[in-house]
């Protein structure tokens, strides 16, 4: 391979630059390489191919949209036809009544403007001195400005320099923490909690029982808006449209991203109540100064729209919680092998596979040599994250497919001894 001029994300360039792996053409749950060799894409690229890849629906959906208005902006009164739908519809799904949806370019991006309005609705309600914002350890909020001041996985954060002052992190699974962090900093001052259902980047980690319901009684009870990032456990990767629903919380705003296109385009955006939506809905004179230039874009609208219809007509949001037992099934045992610590999942289309501390202390290399020896022996693709091997096929796949996981995990597990 010669050498490259893409900086790829996350990735040590100096290993990357003359190894690129190159794939070429996807169809449902596969993906080809340039040698036509075929993977099991076992991680629905980065969490987000839910309706599988190469659907002719959305690229002509897509074509149909080029050929109309391929894109305009939306900022003031200007609107477009995919863009009012989608909110429309996207708002119909929502656990909140009378939801209003304010669109972005993905996940990040949705995270930041879920901190801005949060900010700016205490602004609005007359306390402007709530602006912390209180994310959990292991979580993954993105990369963007305030999602990296977030970020509970430290790694993200070092070196960047200070993003957000006014941000705090909580054990991920003690909702005592957060009470107790509320009170520290002084409820007045705090202006939301962000948590994702399911953590998904920082390791696949299922909320401890009662986890999320106490925490969001405990937000509620000092007035901080509970935010649910749904960027990965949204659009039926929990089984429900929002994974949040499964745990009886209605939070105040929502972040969604990848399975609202299953990335056939780059969309995002975010879900707020009628009562955070009031003061900027209800009230003349107040805009809220935020919004990026391909928000409400049209064409990728149109592919989110077309990609909500796959998700209806094959009825596929159910699935991310029939399968999770069976996928949970096909991997649990992996943690009999000595360089497995624990296996992860049971809640949701997801599940990650823990190498053992010793393993890693052995081959500090252990976590990407699991997912080469998967790819390139087993046909099967990985997701690498900092401790754990992860697994979130799209909802298309089935148990035959988690067969396969599972024999490319066993191949590549007994490679590292
Ligand atoms: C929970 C969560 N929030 C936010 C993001 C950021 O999304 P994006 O990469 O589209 O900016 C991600 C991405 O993986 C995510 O998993």
């Amino acid at each position: 391979m010669t050498d490259t001029s893409l900086w790829h994300p996350f990735a040590d360039m100096h290993a990357v630059r003359g190894a690129e792996f190159v794939l070429e053409r996807g169809e449902d749950v596969w993906v080809y390489d340039t040698a036509g060799r075929r993977y099991l894409d076992a991680t629905a690229s980065l969490w987000y191919s839910n309706i599988g890849h190469g659907r002719p629906e959305i690229a002509a959906a897509i074509v149909a949209q080029l050929g109309k208005l391929e894109a305009y902006g939306i900022f003031g009164n200007m609107t477009n036809a995919p863009a009012r739908d989608l909110a429309a519809r996207v708002a119909s799904y929502a656990p909140m009544p009378a939801a209003k949806v304010f669109l972005t370019s993905g996940g990040g991006d949705s995270i930041d403007t879920a901190a801005k309005i949060a900010r700016r609705y205490w602004h609005a309600k007359g306390q402007p001195e709530r602006t912390h914002m209180i994310s959990r350890t292991n979580s993954y909020h993105g990369t963007h400005g305030i999602g990296t001041g977030l970020a509970g996985i430290a790694a993200n954060r070092d070196g960047f320099g200070e993003y957000v002052r006014e941000s705090e992190r909580v054990a991920h699974d003690d909702p005592a923490a957060l009470r107790k962090e509320i009170e520290r900093i002084g409820p007045e001052k705090v202006a939301a909690f962000f948590a994702e259902p399911v953590i998904g980047a920082g390791g696949v980690i299922p909320p401890a029982p009662g986890y999320l319901e106490q925490t969001a009684q405990i937000a509620k009870e000092y007035g901080v808006l509970f935010v649910a990032d749904e960027v990965i456990c949204g659009y039926g990767r929990l089984g429900r449209w929002f994974g949040i629903e499964r745990f009886g919380v209605v939070p105040d705003l929502i972040t969604f991203a990848k399975g609202v296109t299953s990335g056939y385009l780059p969309l995002g955006g975010v879900i707020s109540s009628a009562e955070v939506a009031a003061p900027f809905w209800d009230e003349g004179g107040r805009v809220l100064r935020h919004g990026a230039t391909y928000a409400g874009h049209p064409t990728c609208c149109a592919a989110a729209l077309a990609n909500l219809d796959v998700l209806e007509n094959d009825n596929l949001i159910p699935r991310g919680e029939e399968l999770e037992g069976p996928l949970h099934d096909a991997l649990r045992s992996l943690a009999e092998h000595p360089a497995v610590a624990e296996v992860r999942g049971g809640t949701g289309l997801l599940a990650a596979v823990e190498l053992h501390p010793d393993a890693l202390a052995a081959n500090p290399a252990a976590i990407a040599a699991v997912a080469t020896h998967a790819r390139n022996e087993g046909g099967v693709l990985l997701r690498t994250l900092n401790t754990s091997l992860a697994v979130s096929p799209p909802l298309t796949a089935t148990e035959d497919h988690f067969t396969i996981i599972r024999q490319a995990f066993d191949g590549a597990l007994d490679s590292l001894s």
